[in-house]
Order: C-alpha cells, then structure tokens, then sequence
C-alpha cells in the first residue's frame, strides 16, 4: 500500500537511518553543503553518502507529498496531479513500444511508481536500478502489493565511478591541446583551420548552407567540454556497476 498519512511520513522519515540518528544525519547533509561551511572535496568524494542521505531523509515527504511517481509531466485542464503522470508514464511505454516479453531497465526507479504503471501498461518486464537502499525496500513492498514481484525486480547501485579521474592524461587534452601531431584536426588551431576552410566551401556552394554554424555550435560544445571538465562539474566516462540485492541484507 501506498505510504500517504501524516504517521506513514513520521514512520518513513529517516529511511534507512535508525530514528535517533536521523537528528544527526540532517546536519552532516546540511553540513556538506556551502551556506553550511561544506567543501566541494567533501561532496565530491562522500558523494554516496550525501546522495543516500538525502533520499532517506526526504523520500517518505515525496511519497507523501507527491505520491509514488517522483516526476513531472505535462498537465491538462481538469486532470489532477496523478492522472498527468500516469498518462506520461503510458507515453513512455508507447514512444518505447514496449511489449509483453521485453525487458526494460529503469535508471534511478524512485520507489517504483513510473516502474509499476510502464509495466501494468505494457506487459514488459521492468528492472529498476537506484542507489538507495530504503527506496529499493519501499519498491519491493508495493511491487508485492499490486502483483509485480515476479515480473519487476530491482539492482542496487554498487559503485559508481567516474573513469575520467584516473585517466593517465585529461581525457579533454585533445580539444585542449595547442598542437598536436596525432589529432591535429581537433587541436584550437586545427579546429580553426577546420572552420576557415568550411566557411569557403559553402561560399563556394560545395559544402551547404549552414554548414559553417554546424561548426560553430560544436565549436562551443568543445569550449564548454574542456571549461565544465576543468571546473570538475563535467565527466564523459562514468561507470555504474549494479547486482540485484541480497534478500537478507538490506544493505550491500
Ligand atoms: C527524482 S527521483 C526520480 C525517481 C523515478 N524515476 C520517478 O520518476 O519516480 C531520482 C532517482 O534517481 C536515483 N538516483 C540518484 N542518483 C543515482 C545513482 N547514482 N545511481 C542510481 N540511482 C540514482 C534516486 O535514488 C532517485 O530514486
């Protein structure tokens, strides 16, 4: 059954954090953030801890508030709340033609509303894979609810990595590079080159219009590849291993 009273928010509250920690819990994740005096480092590397925190801290308000879908979806006159998520959750069923026999997986499940809908909808088998430990309890108990558990299951998150860290050389240096023999074409200067040469072919009419605005556009795209990756907010190489739970452990 759905957790929607204000004693089920009480009760939840806290997710996997035992009741008298959950004081606790709240000011180490206040603490990490900077109007708290938090440090990026201290995100960055309990970045687990800091994401599990918050959604044992803030699913049961989400149940309670929101319902079982944690998502938005466009709405129409007269429609409540519900019915626009579940007519978006059918939409994603039908754009991805989804059909009894298919297997899906569901990055970031929640605690499986939009999963249990896409699967009644469709028939499909869904797979569910988040990080959180309570939200893959709460996934199972209202699978069990309305008949899902043999066709729906869920993986927890093992480990994330992001692969770029330990890369012997920045996985930007080629757009970054001033010269290079081996990847000339993506150095400053070779993409400058580059974008010369097709602003004279499409004067000449050999390459199309627009051509030159395709390469300034991806000429921004680099730009903010290699900003985003010095800054440290951007990673292109990110590793997520996930295994099913284990059935006596609520923890892995
Ligand atoms: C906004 S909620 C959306 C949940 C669900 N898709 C829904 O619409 O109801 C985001 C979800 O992503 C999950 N999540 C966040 N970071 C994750 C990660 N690194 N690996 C797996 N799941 C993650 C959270 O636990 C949460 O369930």
């Amino acid at each position: 059954m759905s957790k929607t009273s204000a004693l089920d928010l009480a009760s939840g509250l806290g997710g996997k954090i035992r009741k008298e920690q959950v004081k606790s819990a709240v000011d180490q994740y206040e603490n990490y953030h900077e109007i708290y005096g938090g440090e990026v480092e201290s995100r960055t590397s309990n970045y687990a801890d800091l994401a599990n925190k918050y959604y044992d801290l803030v699913t049961s308000f989400c149940e309670y508030g929101w319902g079982e879908s944690f998502h938005f979806g466009s709405r129409w006159q007269g429609e409540t709340l519900r019915e626009s998520l579940k007519r978006h959750e059918h939409f994603l069923a039908l754009q991805l033609g989804l059909k009894k026999g298919m297997k899906v997986l569901d990055v970031g499940c929640g605690i499986g509303g939009p999963l249990r809908e896409i699967a009644r909808f469709s028939s499909a088998s869904v797979t569910g894979l988040n990080n959180n430990a309570y939200q893959i309890s709460r996934c199972k108990e209202l699978n069990f609810s309305v008949g899902l558990s043999e066709t729906c299951n869920f993986v927890k998150v093992v480990s994330v990595k992001d692969l770029a860290e330990d890369s012997p050389l920045p996985w930007y240096l080629p757009l970054d590079s001033q010269f290079s023999l081996n990847g000339f074409r993506l150095t400053r200067l070779g993409r400058f080159i580059t974008h010369m040469l097709v602003k004279t072919l499409e004067c000449l009419h050999v390459a199309p219009q627009g051509s030159l605005r395709v390469s300034s556009f991806l000429e921004t795209a680099a730009d903010g590849l290699v900003k985003g990756a010095k800054e440290g907010i951007f990673t292109p190489i990110f590793f997520v291993l996930a295994r099913k739970p284990l059935d006596n452990q609520a923890e892995i």
